[in-house]
């Protein structure tokens, strides 16, 4: 199916339809935040689900029942997609937390009023196109990738849901005095997960002890959150996701692009990434 079949244009980016009816996108737009809302923002394939499960871990000081029988799409639901509006959460007690990958221009009146908390997880891009070649050839609801070389230029061009990788990073990179918004990367999760709990939950003002630290970390790791049913998606129907082809927990490791790019692909991805973030002075975990 193609991308007029499968996607709605939403201020400027794509979004799966199935996912995102217009009722959801306008819930957004009126959705009233707290002070003390928890929201993950990310590009997605950058480590969202990972987020999904540490977050609610850290609010909790470690108790293990959210993550052992919620799934993860409720427990921190995206803002945007169409579960939001069935799970009455302007009901839920505070502290909320929730997922998004809206870019920073997108975000509604009561974000731009209230700054709630923001963790922002980047990833290095050429894992991040590796990561959703893979999920893009086993999600129906999105648009066949293609060979890996269709797929780059999509990608590079910002032609796949949510839109361009530069613009979402630099959107939220580009703030002034928003100290409401802690920046972390996967890379830097996989290299110290312990660590970046500790500061995770330094942000989130949780002092835990460093036990509490190592079994959040321990329930964290990629292959415990493998075996997680509240967390693998495999509650999601095959139609919809078909993780035959490749699961949703794919490899959980950083660097896995070197498997997919050949050396043509690697310099096209190297001048498109120079010339679009020329002008970001943030030390990125992947340069
Ligand atoms: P891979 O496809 O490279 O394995 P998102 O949740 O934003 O869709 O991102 C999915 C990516 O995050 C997948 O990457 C997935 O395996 C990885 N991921 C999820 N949980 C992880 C964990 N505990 N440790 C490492 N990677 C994890």
């Amino acid at each position: 199916m193609t991308e007029a079949e499968l996607y709605d244009v939403y201020q400027g980016v794509y979004v799966p339809k199935h996912l995102h009816p217009p009722e959801s996108l306008q819930y957004y737009e009126n959705f009233t935040f707290r002070p003390d809302d928890v929201l993950i923002v990310t590009y997605p394939k950058s480590g969202t689900t990972w987020l999904q499960e540490i977050v609610p871990l850290v609010l909790s000081a470690g108790d293990l029942s959210a993550v052992q029988t919620v799934p993860n799409w409720d427990r921190v639901p995206w803002l945007e997609e169409h579960r939001a509006l069935v799970l009455n959460l302007e009901q839920r007690p505070s502290p909320r937390a929730f997922a998004t990958h809206f870019h920073r221009g997108m975000m509604n009146q009561s974000y731009n009023k209230v700054k709630p908390k923001v963790i922002y997880v980047l990833r290095n891009p050429k894992d991040v196109f590796t990561s959703s070649f893979h999920y893009y050839g086993m999600a129906s609801y999105l648009v066949n990738p293609g060979t890996a070389d269709e797929f780059l230029e999509k990608f590079l061009n910002g032609k796949i849901m949510f839109g361009s990788w530069f613009d979402h990073v630099k959107s939220w990179l580009n703030v002034k005095d928003e100290d409401n918004i802690f920046y972390i990367a996967y890379e830097e999760m996989i290299q110290d997960l312990k660590g970046s709990v500790s500061r995770i939950a330094q942000f989130l003002g949780k002092s835990l002890s460093p036990e509490v630290v190592g079994k959040i970390a321990e329930n964290c790791e990629f292959k415990s959150m493998k075996q997680n049913q509240m967390s693998n998606f495999s509650l999601v129907p095959s139609e919809f996701m078909d993780q035959k082809k490749s699961e949703f927990l794919r490899k959980g490791v950083a660097g896995d692009w070197k498997n997919l790019f050949t050396e043509v692909q690697t310099e096209q991805f190297d001048a498109v990434y120079k010339d679009k973030m020329k002008d970001v002075t943030f030390k990125f975990a992947w340069d």
